[in-house]
């Protein structure tokens, strides 16, 4: 789980990272960080918007890892004025010294809205890396055409049923890494009959198969869970390949082509 890949800045992330979206509640929120790192997780992806920086900090804090050996991130809520004391807030929480990674949580107010107070957090030590969540193609492209130090990430809802290739490959020709949260449909792909037999087939989970796929698409993949066996089995992942039939099979999954222009979220 701590396989790593390098960002276009040249700082390391781990491929596999966890997500606590909806994990509310305290206790929760540390115990699932904490099995995480047991379990070899390098990598934990949080938010102010989350309200559980706090817990996710005292588990990193609490594990005994090296602080540079696991790879933290959190965003800024676009509703909020000013991102590097926003930011100076959330290491508050956490108790921690810096994040690794800080993104713009969506293109709250404009995709550029935001851009100068990012990189002053990163001019100031406050994070290692920057970038942007939730952003469309034209998002991105407008906010190259302003920025000093580019954006490394668009961390976007990502699995073979919202397969944005279009928003994917822009990304990646423009050198900016996909994070695909909700890789397992925030649950809902997992009983799907594609999935489920070759899970079936190949010994392992439905979990397991649609967080093979983001890796071998060349994402980076921030399952969630709450429980520890889960927590577990989802980093389990690196010991098998899908093979391309299997893979042109999820990838037939897609949903985005003909549901496009009904979808409600911008950056579909
Ligand atoms: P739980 O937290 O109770 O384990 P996503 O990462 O796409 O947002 O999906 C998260 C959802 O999928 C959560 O509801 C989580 O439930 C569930 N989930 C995560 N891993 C597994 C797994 N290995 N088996 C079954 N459900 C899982």
């Amino acid at each position: 789980a701590g396989t790593v890949r390098a960002l276009a800045d040249g700082t390391e992330i781990p491929i596999l990272g966890l997500g606590v979206w909806q994990v509310r509640d305290g206790r929760t929120c540390e115990d699932a960080v904490r099995w995480a790192l047991e379990a070899g997780y390098r990598h934990v992806d949080t938010a102010q918007y989350y309200r559980n920086e706090g817990s996710v900090g005292r588990a990193v804090r609490d594990s005994g890892l090296p602080r540079d050996e696991v790879f933290v991130t959190t965003k800024f809520d676009p509703g909020r004025r000013d991102p590097a004391a926003e930011l100076e807030r959330s290491l508050d929480s956490m108790g921690l010294d810096f994040v690794d990674l800080y993104l713009v949580h969506w293109p709250g107010g404009g995709p550029t809205r935001a851009w100068n107070g990012m990189q002053r957090a990163l001019e100031r030590g406050l994070t290692r890396s920057i970038g942007v969540s939730n952003y469309s193609a034209t998002d991105i492209e407008t906010l190259l055409g302003v920025a000093d130090s580019l954006p490394t990430v668009n961390q976007i809802q990502f699995s073979p049923f919202e397969y944005r290739r279009a928003l994917k490959d822009t990304c990646e020709r423009l050198g900016v890494a996909v994070q695909a949260y909700s890789p397992l449909g925030t649950g809902q792909h997992l009983r799907n009959p594609t999935v489920t037999t070759i899970a079936d087939r190949l010994e392992r989970t439905p979990a397991q198969i649609l967080i093979r796929w983001s890796l071998q698409r060349g994402l980076i993949a921030l399952p969630k869970s709450s429980h520890r066996d889960r927590i577990a089995s989802n980093a389990d992942v690196f010991d098998f390949d899908l093979s391309d039939d299997d893979m042109t099979s999820l990838d037939a999954l897609d949903r985005t082509n003909w549901t496009n222009r009904s979808l409600e979220h911008p950056w579909w």
